[in-house]
């Protein structure tokens, strides 16, 4: 049964999720709370991280919404300093990313603007975030980057700043995985369609049995079954692996 594995080593353990108030990010958020981590979310929807916190103080676990703009320097850095008063920190999840517009454009049709925001949400948040908040782990922390099975396709319905971003995200990941060694382990999780809020929204009826003829397990993924392998690879199950990316695409990745 998916979110139903217990991993003892999480408890107590501090835990970061950015673009934890929404979609897959917030059901990553409750998981840790599930297994007692102490959860840290940062985003920029307040709504969304007042309810959070609010669901998982019912549950009765840990969850501390603080709000932060994962593309300002300025903000990452106060995160990181309401954090270190938690004490070492275990786990951080970049999750927060997206389309800051939504553009079919060619590469080169894609004006420098949408380009200079796309990126910044995808590939300099993960470089600040990971900057930041690295220095406050210890011998056996581990950092886990959310990327894309867009990064695997030169043909995707996603903007072309959004795949090339999810890619070197991939590559950053061996590269932080290669650096830290063996102290702290780096690992990207790669969802295909991800039934979000968001996604469900945005789906037409017509839309949504096009998508999930493209997932040879027939389904698009539920936000849990990406928490499921995130808790994996932050867990000491996971403690020989570090550098890959992990597709959770119900075989999205094999077309
Ligand atoms: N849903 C999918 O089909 C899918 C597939 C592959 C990869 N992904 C990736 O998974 C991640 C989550 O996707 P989702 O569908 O759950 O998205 P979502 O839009 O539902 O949630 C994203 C969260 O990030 C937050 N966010 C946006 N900009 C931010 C910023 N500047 N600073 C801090 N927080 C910010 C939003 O407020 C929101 O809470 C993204 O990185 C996305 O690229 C999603």
């Amino acid at each position: 049964m998916v979110g139903k594995a217990i991993y003892p080593d999480l408890k107590d353990k501090v835990v970061v999720v950015t673009g934890g108030a929404d979609g897959i990010g917030r059901a990553v958020a409750a998981m840790f709370a599930r297994q007692q981590a102490h959860v840290f979310v940062a985003d920029i929807n307040e709504k969304g991280g007042a309810e959070l916190e609010q669901q998982v103080a019912k549950e009765g676990g840990r969850c501390t919404f603080v709000k932060t703009d994962v593309t300002s320097l300025e903000a990452v850095a106060a995160l990181a300093a309401r954090v270190k008063e938690a004490g070492s920190l275990g786990v951080l999840v970049n999750v927060a990313g997206g389309f800051p517009t939504y553009t079919k454009a060619s590469t080169i049709e894609t004006s420098p603007e949408d380009w200079d925001r796309g990126v910044r949400l995808n590939l300099y948040s993960v470089f600040y975030c990971c900057r930041a908040l690295i220095p406050l782990m210890d011998k056996g922390g581990s950092v886990i980057n959310i990327t894309s099975n867009a990064a695997r396709k030169a043909e995707t319905h996603a903007p072309r700043y959004y795949s090339t971003s999810k890619a070197a995200v991939q590559h950053l990941t061996k590269v932080l995985a290669f650096e830290l060694a063996p102290a702290i382990r780096v690992n990207s999780v790669a969802p295909g369609t991800t039934l979000s809020d968001r996604v469900k929204r945005a789906a037409t009826p017509e839309r949504m049995e096009n998508l999930i003829k493209q997932v040879p397990r027939r389904k698009l993924a539920d936000p849990d079954e990406i928490g499921s392998a995130i808790l994996f690879l932050a867990s000491e199950e996971a403690a020989h692996i570090t550098g890959i990316t992990l597709d959770v695409s119900g075989g999205q990745v094999m077309l």
